[in-house]
């Protein structure tokens, strides 16, 4: 598919960015040296040897749906499947072929908005979304794939053709998917996801109106063919926007009747909220259906007896019957999964890290843990927006501050990232983050990485020279217009010591130059993010592949990122690296060489550091923790990648064998609606 003229240009124009990268990369410092602790290593394959699609003569079941069909609840198995169901080949699996039944059992520190994930809520994270909804495309898997072949996997899309300027995209539908109810699945869903929430202005979807890019039309071919219609030539990365989160279309059969557009009764607060967290069981297209929801205590969920793949033998999947998610901690799913009372964490709070070490070195413990690449990593978000949230003048003044590359950068001085590093975790694990992609992302460049380390004297300097001086003698530096005391807050999750350990450091470390910082600890951090209200705002920044939620990160669209809010006026004032920056991802997206991907790539990384967009904090590895009792849980999955390890994993062909399975909450049940 390489386009030689278009890749001509993309390289010529690369060639610009070339020269700017080496100015840049002459004022930087360099990042020190990074040990990783990684010890995965796995085979790649084929991106064609994970999965297929096709008929076969006869299909195999779990034998308790058997018994469903023969009581005519249900209707036969080659009548619930499509046409032709995704097959997962056995070549890709570490343990094959599997047994039916059984449990899996997760802990989660979230808690589900709702099932109404059209209208962007979110199912409690941990991996209940990813058990609910299909998606378009997947990108998760990619892990698996050789490095040359990579580029989403398809999924309910099962191919797609460009016209001749790449300026339109075919896509074709599996044929005779059904929802968890048994309706059909086709273009009338996709339709609705599109029209009706992704380009409704008044709803808030995953995918944000311009998230196919600027002028992007969608049109309906068939009953199962869809047509995207570009203004500019687009590359094969744009598809990967339609996988998890932003691709996954929901049932329009039962979110029709909620919708304003349908029903002159319902507003977009009723819709958004109209599949509340204790109606179950929601309509869903995944391997498992919801069927028990206790608040604060759990989820309970039911295998999905219309679920679309099957394994080479032409058992329809998954394996396993039924999934729990407790309702805890995310530092207790660690604690949990170490001790054998659940079966699986992505080990990501550095806390834990040497006691789930110690606790799993006996041959006998229930889980191994083993490290990956450092794709964890934390930073500070400066609210850039001169208007949203802003009460008062001494709000003007701080936005003016944060809008000023120098006070970033001062700021970026004033942090000890060792000390910071080793307040949540004594030992090798952290690493400085200078923001942009983790040192683990496949897009990573460390030449390309502008870094501004601690330098105490160089951060009062600065400060000195934006005005930002003690005039009052209190020890705390005023503010040049307003005279008051220079006083910030962070907000963050308060849930986890990763997080507000790094916040005590940072109070300190910013108290010793001068700038005072009140701490706001919240449950629900997304909440006040979306509001404006906020200075800083310290959290996870998990970005290790450009296409994978971009809107979280560049100001794709008016609704990202959560940092750069729109003004109650509707305006924003975007500085000119983020125009760059959309510039760079629009180059990424339109290119067909790798090569000029990974150049793409690569400015994104200059821009974002050498502006300081946000304060990178630090950086770790995390593991996989999963259950020795699980099989098919291939070594070397990591945590994050192209997706979360509940993508990554692909838990529908997981499995257990029978003596070795738990006793099932709810046997021989389906989801009933
Ligand atoms: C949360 C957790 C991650 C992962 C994702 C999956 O963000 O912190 O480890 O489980 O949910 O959606």
């Amino acid at each position: 598919m390489y386009d030689p003229i278009r890749g001509t240009v993309l390289r010529l124009l690369c060639g610009g960015s070339v020269a700017a990268l080496t100015a840049a990369a002459a004022m930087a410092d360099p990042m020190p040296p990074e040990t990783s602790l990684s010890t995965i290593d796995h085979e790649l394959l084929d991106r064609d040897a994970l999965w297929t699609y096709g008929s076969m003569d006869t299909y195999g079941e779990a034998p308790f749906l058997t018994d469903l069909v023969s009581a005519g609840v249900l209707p036969p198995v080659e009548e619930r499947l499509p046409t032709e169901p995704i097959i997962y080949l056995t070549g890709a699996m570490s343990d094959g072929v599997g047994e039916y039944g059984g449990v899996f059992r997760h802990v989660s520190g979230g808690r589900p908005e709702g099932w109404n994930w059209l209208a962007g809520l979110h199912q409690g994270w941990g991996g209940v979304n990813e058990a609910v909804q299909e998606c378009f495309v997947r990108i998760g898997p990619l892990w698996q794939v050789k490095g040359d072949q990579s580029g989403p996997l398809p999924n309910l899309v099962r191919n797609w053709e460009w016209n001749a300027d790449y300026t339109q995209l075919d896509l074709q539908l599996m044929e005779g998917v059904r929802w968890s109810d048994g309706e059909p699945f086709d273009t009338e869903d996709v339709a609705f996801w599109w029209d009706d929430n992704v380009q409704d202005e008044g709803v808030s979807a995953r995918m944000p109106k311009e998230g196919m890019g600027e002028g992007t039309t969608m049109e309906v071919t068939g009953p199962y063919a869809f047509r995207f219609n570009f203004t500019e030539p687009q590359g094969p990365a744009r598809i990967e926007s339609l996988a998890y989160i932003q691709g996954c279309p929901g049932p329009a059969h039962v979110l029709k009747q909620h919708h304003p557009k349908y029903n002159p009764d319902a507003t977009y607060e009723s819709y958004r909220t109209a599949l509340a967290a204790d109606t179950v069981p929601p309509v869903v297209l995944g391997a498992w259906v919801p069927v028990v929801y206790k608040p604060d205590e759990a989820i309970i969920l039911r295998r999905n007896p219309y679920f679309f793949k099957v394994d080479e033998a032409g058992n329809q999947l998954p394996y396993i019957d039924e999934m729990h998610f407790k309702l805890s901690t995310w530092s207790d799913r660690t604690t949990q999964t170490v001790a054998g009372t659940a079966d699986f964490s992505n080990m990501e709070n550095p806390g834990n890290y040497v006691e789930a070490l110690k606790q799993s070195q006996s041959e006998d413990a229930p889980t191994k843990v083993q490290f990956g690449p450092r794709v964890l990593s934390w930073n500070l978000e400066l609210n850039l927006s001169e208007t949203a949230g802003v009460n008062n003048d001494v709000d003007a003044e701080l936005r003016r501050l944060f809008r000023d590359k120098d006070f970033r950068v001062a700021l970026s001085h004033a942090i000890d990232r060792d000390a910071l590093g080793q307040s949540i975790a004594r030992g090798p694990f952290t690493y400085p983050f200078p923001g942009g992609f983790a040192a683990g992302s496949p897009y990573y460049d460390i030449e390309s990485t502008v870094y501004y380390p601690f330098d105490p004297a160089k951060a009062e300097t600065m400060l000195d020279a934006l005005g930002l001086t003690d005039t009052d003698g209190n020890g705390i530096r005023n503010l040049p217009e307003s005279g008051s005391d220079f006083e910030i807050d962070i907000v963050f999750h308060n849930e986890e010591a990763t997080d507000w350990k790094q916040v005590d450091a940072l109070v300190s470390m910013f108290g010793d130059v001068g700038i005072r910082v009140f701490t706001r600890g919240v449950d629900d951090l997304q909440n006040v993010l979306d509001s404006g209200e906020f200075d800083m705002a310290q959290r996870r920044h998990q970005w290790l592949i450009p296409t994978r939620a971009t809107c979280g990160y560049l100001p794709i669209s008016e609704a990202c990122p959560d940092w750069h809010p729109v003004g109650d006026d509707g305006n924003r004032d975007l500085f000119d690296f983020e125009v760059e920056m959309v510039e760079a991802m629009n180059a990424f997206q339109s290119a067909w060489d790798p090569a000029d991907r990974a150049q793409a790539a690569r400015d994104i990384q200059r821009l974002w550091t050498e502006n300081v967009y946000t304060v990178g904090l630090v950086q770790a590895p995390a593991a996989l923790l999963v259950n020795k009792r699980i099989r098919n849980a291939h070594p070397g999955t990591p945590v994050f990648m192209f997706d979360w390890a509940e993508e990554g994993i692909i838990r529908e062909r997981l499995w257990t064998p029978k003596d070795e399975q738990l006793q099932e909450l709810l046997p021989g049940t389906i989801a009933e609606y």
